[in-house]
């Protein structure tokens, strides 16, 4: 499976504000081209802090991208997945609504009476691990059933332990023209962090967009 991880951050590398409230920080050609980066994945993902703070739909757009999905034989969207060790994804929350398949990565730890109420929703339960997801284990399940173009949106804690784990490909950001600030706001990897050894990173190109600069990344 070939993961994709792209973000958008502000100049001073942050993803929202210390409030960990969604702020605009890209513009509208930076959004169309990651509904584009959607259509192309079979799969969207993000951790269960993110769906908490933005309820994201993580959905295309754009309808003829969504018809061209349709003509070459897929679903409309892409599937959703989420990272969630504890089912803290709320019931109504847009991921879980029709407009898309999804997989909520949970563990041994999610109550049970939880797991059987979402999977009552047409949702796909994936347990991997004990107390947080195992993502490497939960990406071979989602490999085995196709799976094969992952993109993940963030935020910062999921980010952080898919470098930690060796499982990104390829990395986009886009730098944004703005300064958020804050020691306790949510930057692109947060986790606990790398001390002596960090993933290298080969940049393959620096782009103007809108007001800011999308970096793209392969990872070794
Ligand atoms: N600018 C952007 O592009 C962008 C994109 C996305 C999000 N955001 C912002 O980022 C913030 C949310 O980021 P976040 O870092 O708090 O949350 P996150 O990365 O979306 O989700 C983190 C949560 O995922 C769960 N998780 C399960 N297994 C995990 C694993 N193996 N590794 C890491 N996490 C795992 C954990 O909760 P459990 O222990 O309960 O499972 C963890 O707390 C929000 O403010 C949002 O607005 C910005």
């Amino acid at each position: 499976m070939h993961v994709v991880v792209n973000a958008a951050m502000s100049a001073d590398g942050k993803l929202s504000t210390r409030e960990r409230e969604q702020v605009a920080i890209s513009g509208p050609d930076d959004f169309d081209r990651v509904d584009a980066l959607r259509a192309d994945s079979d799969a969207v993902m993000v951790g269960v802090g993110t769906v908490l703070a933005d309820d994201p739909s993580l959905t295309v757009d754009d309808p003829d991208r969504r018809t061209e999905r349709e003509a070459a034989g897929k679903p409309e969207n892409p599937a959703r997945v989420v990272a969630d060790s504890r089912m803290r994804t709320p019931a109504d929350a847009r991921v879980l609504d029709e407009e898309a398949r999804t997989y909520l990565l949970t563990t041994e730890d999610a109550p049970p009476d939880f797991v059987a109420e979402i999977e009552d929703t047409g949702t796909e339960v994936v347990v991997a691990g004990e107390t947080r997801v195992d993502l490497g284990t939960a990406f071979a399940e989602l490999a085995a059933d196709g799976v094969d173009q992952l993109l993940v949106e963030g935020g910062g804690e999921l980010i952080f332990s898919l470098f930690a784990e060796g499982l990104v490909d390829d990395f986009s950001v886009f730098v944004g023209p703005s300064v958020i600030g804050g020691r306790n706001a949510p930057t692109l990897a947060d986790g606990d962090g790398f001390v002596d050894s960090f993933p290298e990173l080969e940049l393959q190109s620096v782009e103007r967009v809108d007001d800011g600069v999308l970096l793209s990344w392969t990872v070794g």
